[in-house]
């Protein structure tokens, strides 16, 4: 471009509005091609503005053949060999019988074991087990682990030669998982330690004999189990349950003999890496590459290191732990992907300054060292013993002949991707607000705000002192932290000193937890405040929004949910940040993607996650409940959670413009709409809602997932919400007839919902409010019948003292079905409230982000999350009908400012930074509602204002001129602006 022409692709000048969605449409790009770009710009009056000075972009590695470098394998071989062992799941017939089953195993010793080792573990409780009889301890259970516990490791002792007896118990019960496979297993492996070094594993397997029923002795030597069957492989996913293991350094020592014009690093890892050259750390990105389903893909980055290099002599090095792909409650377990954890791929590529090229890649003559990380766990914390650091050890010149040489290991088989959505990394760092000292020696710091990210430690003392910190959202009545609704999280970081009298930091490298309190235990002396720093964790996603309502309440809720997403945007949507649990579940991403897409720019996101959405779904077409699975997903799809598949790119097109999201999901969002027709030929949603969660956490409902709005309610107004946004982007991709199938099935499904749900008084279903708030949102009450329906879920309101009773499906849309229905009274009775149930309640219990349950401060310990956005979706509502920027067009080319106004709120407004440029809105009421407006309009848009007004009253603009009325009603009217700032007032 520097001679003023493109080679590339010119478009021309093109006479058109259209400045987002422009296809490129040049020559087919290649891997590692730098694409320079300009856009030239002429305004209405055909003046032609400066051009921006010509940017680049990168192609990444875009074919398999691009990867030069081998995968590099850290497994030692005792690690190999217990791998190779297995802790493999067994099982009996009949697989589901309830509630216990045992096994035995007798096995001889030729020789003694001066040391013996047991790895157990059950599904879904191990109970317990036993050695020649006698009780083993067993670590705590935890009641609720969702991803199930790991396997224990138990330590035995001396087992002297002869026969032994291993004898166990395991109790399914159906009701402690709502995952498949819900199926029992159990699995030991025991390793024994002979006095000549030798060491010799026992495995499960069909050695193990298995009953349902036994005598009383039946963990005694020598009972009789001839009655008992053979163990057989149980019918779950592999996945071993082994515990997590230390982290790896990986290095190598290069040079490089001329000056250097760029470089690039490509990285990923099975496990999660850092990478350093030259001793410094390569980008700030943590805990990559991202949870994905890594049997199909894992994801790679291209770093910018062309500063890092030298003349002379280099040296590169990776920090490799565990990760999300190795994380034990995954929930699939380790192994859960297939090959071991701790694998590298690296290819550092340099373009010199004359032109020629070098590749340092991962291969042979890397070196593997141990890290200080002993181990590391996503969900479990950090150990990180500083003794053992290496300093140096990624700089040049550092002395590695004494780690082992690195062995390659085969590809795993999934594809290797870019990511493209931003890193998670440190975005914010938090002070401590208060420590208090609720036990002699331990230390409970406050930060003041839940969030989800790990704590800087400083920390001076001596070699070998411990400091052990553990997170939690809450605490007990005795000001020590409360970790019970963590589940089998453990959360909890260690730090061990190497004695630095200067003092030393420690953060780490491979974990993050969702907290609000620590709990500090061991601390040399007594920490002050600054001990501990508090480091915000998220996948930075632009900033878009921000909400200026002058109301405490309403101000708090918008940040609370900001927080929330914040603390949940960690490379893939979570549903919480800090519990055994973590995954990206789609109910709660349905309904808070519109709130999310206002708080940030959620475009690339997006599209990355929906690469994740679609490898979930089935082959039959089912979008799953959460992704990416570590385990098989349900094989049906759940009303309101699979249908993100449709809604998630819908939102983001509309919000951005940009088709090429629905052109990535197009294919899957047919297969999926294609299922549940042929499942529902009645074209109401009766079959297949797989694990059909309802309104969940509704407040009709005993426990979660009741019936409280009839399911099939619920699952066919969605279905009638998904046909209509498929209808929309179709035609927007130019699938005329697919436009038109889409169209009509939902019209058809609205039919079918009508004649079955919707009575002739404007009933709906069994009178729930979500059956109405569903039902009116979506378009499925008759016109004529609205008002009725509307008055009947004002009365159920009413009914029930002002409050809702809605859960994570209907609570998001209430105030917009009330607003629409013109009852802004009500909308800001609810959002002002403070009584229980409502956002203003969380606000009044000192909430910092949004609870997973209305009655947090009270609810089941088991599934309380304080950091949950799902019922903090409504700030979509907020942006839209308060601050009253809604995009009414795609790319927010027509906005509709229609802000529901109550004299309890006097001013209000918000901005976002649009594909367009920035919007903004201001209102302001005076005495007798008068109402002035400020709005600013980005180029290439124009805007349609609804504005209070009673008959005879007039909009004018600033300079006090009257303003064309598009279209007036008895109490509001309309007028158009378009780009750039306009001030209006009613009077
Ligand atoms: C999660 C939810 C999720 C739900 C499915 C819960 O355990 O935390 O937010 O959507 O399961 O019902």
């Amino acid at each position: 471009m520097a001679g003023g022409g493109a080679d590339l692709w010119d478009s021309g000048r093109v006479g058109s509005d259209q400045s987002f969605d422009v296809a490129y449409a040049g020559k087919p790009l290649g891997s590692r091609q730098r694409c320079w770009w300009t856009v030239e710009v002429w305004d209405e009056a055909g003046e032609q503005l400066a051009a921006p000075p010509p940017n680049w972009w990168e192609m990444g590695l875009l074919e398999p053949g691009d990867w030069t470098a081998a995968w590099l394998a850290v497994e030692g071989e005792e690690e190999r060999e217990d791998r190779l062992a297995g802790l493999n799941w067994i099982w009996g017939d009949p697989p589901d019988a309830e509630p216990a089953r045992r096994f035995r195993f007798c096995f001889e010793l030729a020789d003694a074991a001066e040391d013996a080792v047991l790895y157990i573990a059950g599904r879904d409780r191990l109970l317990s087990a036993h050695i020649d009889g006698g009780a083993i301890a067993l670590p705590a259970w935890e009641r609720n682990a969702f991803g199930r516990a790991g396997a224990a490791e138990l330590r035995l002792g001396r087992l002297g030669a002869g026969t032994h007896t291993l004898a166990s118990e395991v109790r399914l019960s159906r009701n402690a998982t709502r995952l498949p496979p819900g199926r029992g297993a159990f699995a030991a492996l025991l390793k024994l330690r002979h006095a000549d070094g030798r060491v010799s594993r026992l495995a499960s397997g069909p050695g193990w004999r298995t009953a349902l029923d036994a005598a009383e002795d039946w963990t005694r030597p020598g009972f009789d189990d001839a009655a008992w069957a053979a163990a057989r492989p149980a019918a779950i996913d592999p996945g071993q349950p082994l515990p997590p293991t230390p982290a790896r350094l990986f290095r190598r020592d290069f040079a490089l003999g001329k000056p250097v014009e760029r470089a690039r690093l490509y990285i990923t890892a099975l496990g999660a890496y850092e990478a350093f050259i030259n001793g410094q750390r390569v980008g700030d990105g943590r805990l990559a590459p991202e949870s994905t389903n890594f049997r199909k893909r894992a994801l790679y980055r291209a770093h910018d290191v062309t500063t890092l290099l030298r003349h002379g002599a280099n040296a590169i090095g990776a920090h490799v732990g565990d990760g999300w792909y190795a994380s034990v409650v995954a929930p699939g377990g380790r192994y859960a992907f297939g090959p071991p954890p701790r694998r590298l791929r690296a290819q550092l590529e340099v373009v010199f300054a004359d032109g020629s090229t070098a590749v340092v890649r991962t291969d042979g003559d890397w070196r593997i060292g141990s890290s200080p990380v002993l181990t590391s766990e996503i969900y479990d914390g950090e150990i990180w013993d500083a003794r053992a650091e290496q300093p140096g050890w990624s700089a040049p010149g550092f002395d590695a002949s004494g780690w082992p040489q690195a062995r390659s290991a085969t590809a795993p088989p999934c594809a290797l991707v870019a990511e493209t959505a931003p890193p998670i990394r440190p975005t914010m760092t938090l002070e401590p607000r208060t420590i208090s000292e609720p036990r002699p020696g331990v230390f409970v710091f406050d930060f003041g705000q839940n969030f989800a990210g790990v704590c800087r430690l400083h920390v001076k003392g001596k070699a070998g002192d411990r400091v052990e910190l553990r997170f939690a959202e809450i605490l007990k009545a005795d000001g020590e932290v409360d970790q019970a609704n963590l589940r089998a999280a453990k959360a909890r970081d260690i730090y061990i000193l190497k004695g630095d009298p200067a003092g030393e930091t420690f953060e780490p490298s491979f974990t993050y937890h969702g907290f609000r309190y620590v709990e500090v235990e061991g601390f040399p002396g007594t920490p002050t405040l600054e001990a501990l720093e508090g480091v915000v964790l998220h996948s930075d996603l632009p900033i878009a929004g921000d909400l200026g309502i002058e109301q405490p309440l309403i101000g708090r809720l918008w940040r609370n949910s900001l927080w929330s997403q914040r603390s949940n945007f960690t490379g893939i949507p979570t549903d919480c940040p800090q519990r055994d649990e973590r995954l990206g579940w789609l109910g709660d991403a349905c309904v808070f993607w519109d709130a999310a897409a206002f708080n940030m720019d959620v475009y690339a996101f997006t599209a990355r996650f929906t690469d994740d959405m679609r490898d979930a779904q089935t082959e039959a077409g089912a979008f799953s409940d959460y992704a990416p699975p570590a385990m098989r997903a349900g094989d049906e799809p759940a009303p309101g959670w699979a249908d993100a598949g449709v809604v998630l790119p819908w939102t983001a097109w509309m919000r951005s413009g940009n088709t090429s999201v629905i052109d990535r999901n197009w294919d899957a969002i047919v297969r999926y709409l294609g299922y549940l027709e042929a499942a529902n030929p009645d074209h109401l949603w009766r079959n297949k809602r797989g694990l059909d969660f309802g309104d969940w956490l509704a407040l009709d409902a005993k426990q979660p997932g009741d019936p409280t709005t009839p399911k099939d309610l619920i699952g066919s107004a969605w279905w009638a919400h998904s046909a209509g946004l498929a209808a929309e982007m179709a035609a927007v991709i130019g699938r005329t007839d697919e436009a038109e199938r889409f169209a009509a099935l939902r019209e058809q499904i609205a039919q079918a919902f009508q004649s079955t749900y919707v009575r002739a008084d404007g009933g709906v279903g069994n009178d729930s409010q979500t059956g109405y708030i569903l039902a009116l949102q979506f378009g499925l009450v008759p016109e004529a019948l609205r008002e009725a329906a509307v008055e009947r879920l004002v009365a159920d309101i009413d009914r029930r003292d002002g409050a809702l009773s809605t859960g994570f499906l209907g609570t998001p849309f209430a105030l917009d079905v009330l607003a629409d229905a013109g009852r802004a009274a009500l909308v800001y009775d609810l959002l002002l409230r403070t009584e229980f149930p409502s956002w203003g309640y969380m606000a009044a219990k000192g909430a910092t982000t949004i609870w997973e349950r209305w009655n947090g401060d009270v609810g089941d310990v088991a599934m309380n999350s304080f950091n949950h956005y799902a019922l903090g979706a409504v700030t979509g509502f907020l942006f839209r009908r308060i601050a009253g920027i809604a995009p009414a067009a795609p790319g927010f080319k027509q906005v509709a400012i229609r802000p529901v106004l109550d004299p309890r709120v006097k001013r209000g407004g918000g901005a976002f930074r649009s594909v367009l440029g920035p919007i903004s809105t201001e209102w302001e009421q005076g005495e007798h509602g008068v109402v002035r407006l400020t709005a600013l309009i980005p180029p290439n848009a124009q805007a349609r204002v609804h504005l209070p007004a009673r008959p005879g009253q007039r909009v004018q603009d600033d300079a006090g001129e009257p303003v064309a009325e598009l279209a007036r009603t008895p109490d509001e009217v309309i007028v158009e602006i378009g780009s750039g700032r306009s001030g209006l007032q009613v009077g």
